[in-house]
């Protein structure tokens, strides 16, 4: 029996495996996805806490980390914020905005996910879930009208099997979160085909300690302060969590997109005041007055509690008036500048991205095409492309499936 041919085979019904299947069979093109998990876009549900957080009004190449910076500007350039919008707005989705242009779902991440299989339906895509690929062949022929590749696949309740197509488009994301599905499989088929990977690492993810440092802070766990976190690369200043594992919240999240490990992080825990100026001014003004008394007015009482353990406890019970100023300056560049090295993440179990992937070097920006293997594309996440939190990793999936069907 010959082996069933599709113009067009994309491996993943994640965010963007979907998104460019309809895109691409909008083309006419006969469209067929394959993903060994039960269900189609098992992430999308779980995004933006089930309220998906679908795009960004405000993408740019700034907010994407990679090797080439560059490589993004061209895809999201031919599809943006608006144009998912004009979709979403298609669909009847109700969606609203919270801080920083990020748009969320008013009722439910399944709004996405069924805005992108009602489209594949209407197009004409053909969705095959619980199918693992045993094996991908390529033909290299000049000759267009020849399958360029074949696919070995084992359904789960059924035989195995071959499927041949002309287009192959690796949509399989990163390695977040292996319960939802992730697999390094779309390294896999890179490296088969000659590409390079950038070593991989969970990312958009909370940082972990071990010392003291981390004593403290799982004691403080619930409690959220306005921080500006930051590096040598990166600063961002956002609400920072205490958890009992270690730092989390947006600040945390997003700096750990420019986190190496073995490096420390700098954290100015107080970026609303002049803590110098306040410490000084208030030792002349009020030099019976305790540390704890001055800083009441900016952090919780059991945040004041630990830090005053942690920063001044020799001068616990001390009048300002018999605290030195360069003490007094100096713990105020400790709480404006909080050095501390964490220990590592919470890793890919609960990494909302995976920072590395698909070199881009060795992949068009303009067409997602490999620049070593004809007809085969790589698009979304398993690409060295990771996104800010708030709506850009979604965009990246839909601007590069949508980049990859308009060349297909
Ligand atoms: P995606 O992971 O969506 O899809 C990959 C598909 O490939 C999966 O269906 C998987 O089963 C399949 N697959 C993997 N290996 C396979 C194999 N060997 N064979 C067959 N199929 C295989 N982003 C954002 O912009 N806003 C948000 O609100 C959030 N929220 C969020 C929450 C959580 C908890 C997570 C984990 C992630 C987010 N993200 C996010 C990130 C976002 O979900 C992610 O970047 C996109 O889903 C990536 O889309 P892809 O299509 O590249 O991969």
């Amino acid at each position: 029996m010959s082996a069933q041919h599709f113009d067009t085979i994309i491996i993943g019904a994640g965010a963007s495996g979907l998104f460019c299947a309809f895109q691409t069979a909008l083309f006419g093109k006969s469209v067929l996805v394959l993903d060994h998990a039960n269900k189609a876009g098992k992430k999308i549900l779980m995004s933006g806490g089930g309220r998906c957080n679908f795009i960004n009004t405000n993408v740019g190449s700034a907010n994407f980390v990679g090797e080439n910076p560059h490589f993004v500007k061209s895809a999201l350039s031919r599809y943006t914020s608006e144009d998912f919008i004009a979709l979403v707005q298609k669909h009847g989705v109700a969606y609203h905005e919270k801080g920083r242009g990020e748009l969320f779902c008013d009722n439910s991440s399944k709004d996405i996910l069924n805005l992108l299989l009602t489209e594949c339906q209407d197009a004409g895509v053909s969705i095959r879930l619980n199918t693992s690929i045993t094996a991908i062949h390529a033909a290299n022929t000049d000759n267009n009208t020849m399958p360029n590749f074949t696919l070995d696949v084992q359904p789960k309740d059924g035989k195995a099997h071959s499927l041949t197509c002309q287009f192959l488009v690796v949509a399989t994301g990163g390695l977040s979160i292996p319960t939802l599905g992730a697999s390094g499989f779309g390294y896999q088929v890179a490296q088969q085909f000659g590409h390079r990977i950038v070593p991989t690492t969970a990312s958009l993810v909370p940082f972990t300690f071990t010392d003291d440092t981390g004593e403290m802070i799982k004691s403080l766990a619930g409690i959220s302060l306005d921080v500006v976190a930051k590096n040598a690369r990166a600063s961002f200043a956002l609400p920072m969590l205490f958890t009992h594992r270690g730092l989390s919240g947006p600040a945390m999240l997003q700096l750990s997109n420019y986190w190496q490990a073995g490096e420390s992080i700098t954290i100015n825990l107080l970026p609303a005041a002049d803590v110098k100026t306040l410490l000084l001014t208030a030792k002349k003004r009020t030099p019976k007055q305790r540390l704890r008394t001055v800083l009441a007015d900016f952090f919780p009482k059991k945040l004041l509690t630990a830090f005053e353990a942690h920063f001044w406890q020799a001068h616990k019970d001390t009048e300002l008036a018999n605290i030195k100023d360069e003490t007094l300056v100096s713990l105020a560049e400790t709480l404006h500048a909080w050095q501390i090295k964490p220990a590592g993440t919470e890793g890919y179990r609960v990494a909302e991205v995976t920072r590395g992937g698909v070199a881009s070097d060795d992949v068009s920006g303009k067409t997602m095409e490999s620049k070593l293997q004809p007809n085969l594309f790589f698009i979304g996440e398993v690409l060295d492309v990771t996104g800010w939190l708030g709506g850009f990793n979604f965009a990246w999936a839909w601007a590069s499936g949508y980049a990859c069907a308009q060349s297909i």
